[in-house]
């Protein structure tokens, strides 16, 4: 049956051409811009309680597990999650799959986690507010977190006429607004929803539920580039920004955030 919450339906639409996007190593952004910087952030996660918080189908909370890592993933897309439980089963590893919200958390336990990653999510939810509670929740004391999200400083619109052609860096509207888009992207039938929000609003929601910034960084891949790489596709993953990387510790004194 069709959700009829327009947000979970689109990802529900988009499980299966997910997985081809990802696969099981994650789509080039995420192999040479992100990925270095996720786990440069995350350190060893052996023996940790980790909570993938947004799975999709799983590449991520797969590759925590074949580290050591005690994995628990939640996505509120039932079809993305059947692709992840199959992808783990393949996988043959072990990780606890739950239909949730990330700005709900209902099924997860307080102090439950010693680390929580979230790769790009945070720009796909509607509250905010609501998933940055619930991470400083579901943490013990000092847990942290590393919340990779598609960098909303630099807006995208394809404009075919454009010398470069296919999606440049342009503003429609005001970037310190906050509201809700949708943008088609490659092979994808549907468009994606996503939530636009200026930098310093995610900022100071990290403050404001008793966060501090331990790290923070933008994402650039670092020559040697995969060799089928055009020097096009070079040029622009080498100058335009794609994301932001952050890295939350829990403080010991929400005031002292
Ligand atoms: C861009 S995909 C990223 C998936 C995965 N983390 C990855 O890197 O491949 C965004 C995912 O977040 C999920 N999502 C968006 N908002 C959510 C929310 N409020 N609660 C739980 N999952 C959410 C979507 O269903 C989708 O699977």
């Amino acid at each position: 049956m069709e959700n009829t919450d327009p947000d979970i339906a689109s990802w529900n639409h988009k499980a299966r051409d997910w997985h081809v996007q990802v696969g099981s190593e994650g789509d080039r952004n995420r192999q040479i811009n992100s990925d270095p910087v996720l786990w440069r952030f995350a350190g060893e996660v052996k023996g940790l309680d980790v909570l993938d918080a947004g799975c999709g189908t799983g590449y991520l909370a797969i590759k925590l597990a074949r580290k050591g890592a005690n994995v628990q993933a939640v996505d509120f897309s039932l079809a993305m999650l059947e692709v992840a439980r199959k992808n783990a089963a393949d996988a043959k590893v072990s990780i606890s799959f739950e239909v949730d919200s990330i700005s709900e958390l209902s099924t997860v336990e307080t102090a439950a986690f010693d680390l929580i990653v979230s790769n790009y999510v945070l720009m796909d939810c509607a509250d905010l507010d609501g998933a940055i509670a619930q991470f400083h929740r579901v943490l013990r004391p000092e847990g942290r977190a590393v919340a990779i999200f598609s960098h909303p400083c630099f807006d995208r619109a394809e404009i075919p006429e454009h010398p470069e052609g296919g999606p440049v860096f342009h503003w429609a509207e005001s970037y310190f607004g906050e509201r809700r888009e949708e943008s088609s992207w490659g092979h994808f039938t549907s468009p994606f929803v996503f939530y636009h929000r200026p930098l310093n609003r995610y900022w100071k929601c990290f403050h404001d539920h008793g966060f501090q910034v331990i790290g923070f960084d933008e994402p650039v891949a670092q020559p040697p580039y995969p060799p089928d790489m055009t020097p096009e596709q070079i040029h622009r993953t080498s100058t335009r920004p794609f994301s932001v990387a952050f890295h939350l510790v829990k403080a010991k004194d929400k005031s002292c955030a």
